[in-house]
């Protein structure tokens, strides 16, 4: 759809946004969605979806505006839906308001909820989408890619020093970036629908992967994988806390009760690894939207070399760990230098005295899975 659009437009889907970046923590597995329904210059009513199951953001932005959302321009940031989910059609409710526009940032790619736009359009109302679409799908990377591609979006977590390295050489790695950037990465986890380690770092660190964190957030399922089934009675992982998903390989089956908190998936392990693309088409079964990997270099590089990384956030402390050392990902050796494949640098900021990089894998549109 070609649709020019004004200032005004602009700055409403921009507060949309804002608005849809509140559900942050809290709508897994639905998307983040905000709404403003204006009269020109005037907000009369905004919403924003909080939580699965709760009211979608143009329903309450409806009950905001009452009677003034006759003749209103509507923003939202995903096409209204127009299923009977556990909430009615929104696209319905604004028919029945008479709002006179809908604006979109991007279409809902989720086959059982879309087509709310042409559904506003045969009610003749006039309907724009692609405003600001980069930004709605970036907020909502993990559900696009989910609904796109049948897997989470896919972002691997590392604290190096400066030279790299991520553990001593034994094993050693609490810790080596400081408290700011371990609060950070709470929050980078509040966001993610699974935080994924490997049997190495479950072991050497016995993590909690949960999330510590004041603000309101929806836990986050904690995955690990462990072909053999090695993780020892009394880890954190298995304290039955928090959703808890154990992947080993078809074949080896638990013979005790260490498991018996937890849920357990096989898949095939045949050429002595787990395949990974098995295990992200499961967690994207589970409704996984956003996955957090936080392991050692060997799974770390494993999910590297097999492509299946889209983001990864990068906390280099400034200090020197020495060759002896853990790397920070085990690489299959490159042919040449050119063969190496090159990532764009999004972001660059600093947590207390830590350097924070966030780098995508692919292209900067990458967002865009179609
Ligand atoms: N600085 C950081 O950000 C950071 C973060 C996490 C960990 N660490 C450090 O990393 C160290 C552990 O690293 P690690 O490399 O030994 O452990 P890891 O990467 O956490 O786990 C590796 C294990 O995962 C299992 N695995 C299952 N499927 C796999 C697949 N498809 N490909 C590769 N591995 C697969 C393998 O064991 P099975 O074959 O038995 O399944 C493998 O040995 C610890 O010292 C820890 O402190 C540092």
């Amino acid at each position: 759809m070609n649709a020019t659009f004004s200032a005004t437009d602009e700055r409403m889907m921009a507060r949309a946004l804002a608005l849809a970046a509140r559900g942050l923590y809290t709508t897994q597995p639905n998307p983040r969605v905000g709404c403003v329904i204006a009269d020109g210059d005037t907000i009369v009513g905004e919403g924003w979806h909080g939580r699965a199951g709760e009211p979608h953001a143009e329903p309450i932005a409806l009950r905001e505006a009452g009677d003034r959302a006759r003749g209103a321009t509507v923003y939202v940031t995903l096409e209204p839906c127009a299923h009977h989910g556990r909430t009615p059609p929104c696209a319905d409710a604004l028919i029945e308001a008479g709002v006179a526009r809908v604006v979109a940032a991007t279409f809902d790619p989720n086959p059982k909820a879309g087509g709310g736009l042409a559904r506003v359009h045969a009610a003749r109302i006039d309907i724009a989408s692609g405003l600001l679409e980069d930004e709605a799908r970036a907020l909502n990377a993990g559900f696009f890619s989910r609904l796109e591609r049948g897997r989470p979006w896919v972002r691997l977590k590392i604290a190096a020093s400066l030279d790299g390295r991520t553990a001593l050489a034994d094993g050693e790695s609490k810790w080596i970036t400081g408290e700011a950037a371990r609060d950070d990465v709470q929050r980078w986890r509040a966001r993610s629908s699974a935080i994924l380690t490997g049997i190495g770092t479950a072991l050497a660190d016995d993590p909690r992967l949960s999330v510590r964190l004041d603000a309101d957030h929806v836990a986050p399922l904690r995955v690990v994988l462990d072909s053999s089934l090695r993780t020892p009675a009394g880890s954190h992982v298995l304290d039955g806390t928090a959703p808890t998903l154990i992947v080993h390989a078809t074949g080896s089956e638990p013979l005790d009760s260490r498991f018996d908190r937890v849920e357990l998936f096989a898949v095939d392990g045949g050429s002595g690894q787990l395949d990974l693309g098995a295990v992200l088409a499961e967690l994207a079964r589970r409704e996984v939207n956003e996955l957090q990997i936080e392991a050692g270099p060997i799974l770390g590089g494993a999910f590297i070399a097999a492509a299946l990384v889209d983001e990864l956030l990068l906390y280099l402390a400034p200090t020197l760990l020495g060759d002896t050392a853990q790397p920070m990902l085990r690489l299959p050796a490159l042919p040449a230098l050119d063969a190496a494949a090159r990532m764009t640098l999004v972001e660059q900021s600093t947590c207390g005295p830590d350097l924070r990089l966030r780098l995508l894998t692919g292209h900067p549109d990458v967002h865009r899975h179609r």
